[in-house]
């Protein structure tokens, strides 16, 4: 068994619901499509695309305005989607869910909002080395602005974050410490309440952002346990649509923050010499909200409900492991990221194959993987590599997925190496 990796064997087997994912039975140059590139944005079950679809149908308007009958209706489904929300990932309070066209956008939100109001010249910001660039460029931005440090807590060979080190780059300076869940380059699942617990017993006012993105996909979220501050995901990685994604934030730092943007909706009265704003969320909520991805996403997160997150995780988890024996099997084939906990992240390259090479000789093979840096370019430099092939699982995801990559990549190897 392979460091660090759970006994699963008798994981039920989800992939039984791949009749629910339509996107599935695409081909790919003729061939049947092996889909591993979840990681990036996950396929649609049926009740997303539907629920999305009788929106559209059978009762549009726009919301929170309309005093007549459809317009109240919908006004009701879409916030009952901000409870699910807050339901999903243990938030206290609906209130506490804002919703952002995606994760990305939720950062920036804080940076801009939260970040801008009460960090100055001098402070110190943690991130850490395995981010996505969305948890990297808003920091930078903010930093630009008023002059911040940006400070990085190091991964180690295996991909894990050497937490021995958060001591030592801890100061009375820091302001923010922001990092991911689950790195979407190796799989990595971080001690999240661990990393909260000591940095709020190094000083409680340093605000912590978590970047669920990945997380939420492969892991039970309860941001009261986690007792981080913010944390943001994306709809579309868990089985929702594009264009949706979340900002929970506590309460009272919520109320604490500026609008990031103005416009409808968020106001409650505006002359032109003096506009005041609602409470939060809708203060954070300008112009017409993403009303179909919103109910869209509220379908996704009943899917998942009904499926189970734990035998979602049961089952990715078993995959991992067979991905992770039959890839280790190819000579030549170099994998990326051993951490003790790991999501179903297979990243790698194989010795004298580009991994461009690779991913071109796999889409004709009608295998779908993703190619490049991830949008994690300091993560690569630290692992000396311009970029990895990386396979990610799903719940749909079976055997025979890792069967054709396998045969895939024998091909390339027959051909380039
Ligand atoms: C860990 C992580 N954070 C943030 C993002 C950004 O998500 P989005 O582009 O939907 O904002 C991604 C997307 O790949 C991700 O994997």
């Amino acid at each position: 068994m392979v460091r660090g990796m759970r006994n699963t064997v008798s994981a039920a087997d989800l992939s039984v619901y791949r009749e629910d994912f339509p996107g599935l039975r695409a081909t790919m140059h003729g061939k049947a499509l092996t889909f591993l590139d979840s990681a990036a944005s996950a396929q649609k079950p049926e009740v997303v695309l539907s629920a999305m679809d009788s929106v559209l149908r059978e009762g549009y308007a726009n919301i929170h305005r309309g005093l007549y009958e459809i317009s109240q209706n919908l006004t009701a489904d879409f916030e009952a989607v901000r409870g699910k929300v807050a339901r999903f990932i243990g938030a206290p309070a609906a209130g506490e869910i804002v919703f952002t066209r995606n994760a990305t956008e939720a950062i920036n939100l804080v940076a801009q909002s939260w970040g801008k109001t009460y960090l100055c010249a001098g402070d110190e910001i943690v991130l850490t080395e395995m981010e996505h660039h969305a948890n990297i460029v808003p920091w930078q931005i903010l930093r630009d602005q008023i002059g911040l440090t940006i400070r990085v807590l190091p991964v180690d060979d295996d991909g894990e974050l050497i937490l021995d080190q958060l001591g030592d780059i801890l100061g009375p300076r820091t302001r923010l410490v922001s990092f991911t869940y689950v790195s979407n380059a190796l799989g990595t699942v971080n001690p999240v309440g661990e990393i909260v617990r000591r940095v709020k017993a190094y000083n409680p006012d340093i605000v912590t952002l978590v970047d669920a993105s990945q997380g939420v996909v492969h892991r039970r979220i309860d941001v009261s346990a986690l007792g981080t501050d913010f944390l943001v995901f994306t709809g579309h990685k868990l089985y929702g649509p594009t264009g949706i994604g979340v900002l929970y934030g506590r309460k009272m730092l919520l109320e604490s923050m500026p609008p990031y943007q103005g416009g409808g909706d968020m106001i409650e009265s505006v002359s032109f010499e003096r506009t005041t704003f609602k409470s939060p969320p809708q203060r954070f909520e300008a112009g017409t909200p993403p009303i179909v991805e919103v109910i869209g996403l509220g379908a996704a997160i009943d899917y998942v409900w009904s499926l189970g997150l734990s035998d979602i995780e049961s089952w990715e988890s078993r995959l991992l492991a067979i991905g992770t024996n039959a890839l280790e099997s190819i000579e030549g084939l170099r994998l990326y990221g051993r951490a003790r906990d790991k999501a179903s992240i297979l990243s790698f390259t194989i010795d004298g194959i580009h991994p461009g090479d690779l991913g071109m000789i796999l889409d004709q093979c009608g295998v779908a993987v993703r190619v490049g840096h991830h949008c994690c370019m300091p993560l690569m430099r630290r692992l000396g590599l311009d970029a990895t092939c990386r396979a990610s699982l799903a719940l749909y995801s079976n055997e025979d997925d890792i069967n054709n990559l396998v045969t895939g990549l024998h091909k390339a190897i027959r051909l380039l190496a």
